[in-house]
């Protein structure tokens, strides 16, 4: 009898209930926000943009190297937290598509970041899954300090255009919600830190000189590159002491240490902020949250 109630209870788990609601969200990105949407800088403004384009596929790689793992899971409050990243990182792709639509009707080349990071990623699809998943865990690791730094950031929110901001706050949050999911699944795998290490490896020799290449290749396209004011400020605002990535790259190497776990370095409280800030009765983003009421139905089961 007790066993039978437990598993009705254990059907109920779903992504929201455990913490990862996977929201409906659409924006109305505002087309009169300002080009150049952070700081009035076109180099900086255009490493967001590339980042924007590398999204949905690269979502697209994390829910495949998870899915191919998802039958060996039995514990049922990862299959729910499973869910939920499924649906959180499907939902990220859908609308950063859109914002790169918009951001290529401005003339943005997106289509240079999108076909690089493809390039890239078709050569670690190579890698055994097991090893694809571990490059996972380590880009998951990345967008997490990412999306930390974006929430923390006071000099960032101070200097991005507020309604372009917004989908990257939605997006920063949920990244915070669900950082442990790939790093989980590869632990009921097995969990190999050499594999991790490999992995790592293999993800920085493929992406970041593309990220190097691509961006360069914006700031071109956009008769940006040699624009000595432009490009100094652009760099001191990301890779100044002080800069926007210059603070979450001294963290990146923590994935290497041997008691690494995603939630070992605790964001609840800054998660607990944001989602009062963005979904609270208050929120700024109540009007793009199409499933709100379920959500909260489904959280309260
Ligand atoms: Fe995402
Ligand atoms: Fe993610």
């Amino acid at each position: 009898m007790t066993a039978s109630i437990s598993s009705i209870v254990r059907k109920k788990l779903t992504g929201a209930k455990v913490g990862i609601p996977a929201r409906h969200i659409n924006f109305n990105i505002n087309e009169s926000a300002p080009r150049y949407f952070y700081g009035d800088n076109a180099t900086a403004t255009l490493f967001f943009a590339m980042l924007s384009a590398f999204f949905p596929p690269g979502e697209r790689f994390f829910m495949e190297s998870v899915r191919n793992f998802r039958d060996q899971v039995d514990d049922e409050t990862l299959k729910a937290e499973i869910s939920g990243f499924m649906g959180q990182e499907a939902i990220h792709g859908r609308e950063h598509d859109r914002l790169n639509e918009l951001l290529a009707e401005r003339g943005f080349d997106m289509k240079a970041p999108e076909k690089f990071v493809k390039m890239g990623l078709s050569i670690l699809e190579k890698l055994p899954a097991s090893t694809q998943l571990a490059a996972t865990t380590y880009m998951e690791h990345f967008t997490a300090l990412l999306g930390e730094q974006l929430l923390n950031d006071s000099e960032f929110q101070a200097k991005a255009d507020p309604e372009m901001i917004k989908i990257w706050q939605w997006h920063a949050l949920e990244e915070l919600e669900h950082k442990n999911v790939a790093y989980d699944v590869y632990e009921t795998i097995g969990n190999s830190q050499m594999e991790r290490f490999l992995a790592m490896v293999a993800s920085n020799a493929v992406l970041l000189p593309m990220l190097t290449v691509t961006w360069g290749w914006m700031v071109a396209k956009e008769g940006k590159l040699g624009s000595l004011s432009d490009n100094l400020k652009g760099l001191n605002m990301l890779f100044g002491r002080r800069g926007f990535v210059t603070q979450i790259l001294p963290k990146m190497p923590l994935f290497n240490f041997k008691r690494f776990h995603p939630k070992a370095h605790d964001t609840t409280e800054l998660e607990n902020v944001w989602r009062e800030k963005l979904f609270g009765d208050q929120g700024v983003l109540l009007d793009e949250f199409k499933n709100k009421e379920a959500i909260q139905n489904a959280s309260a089961i």
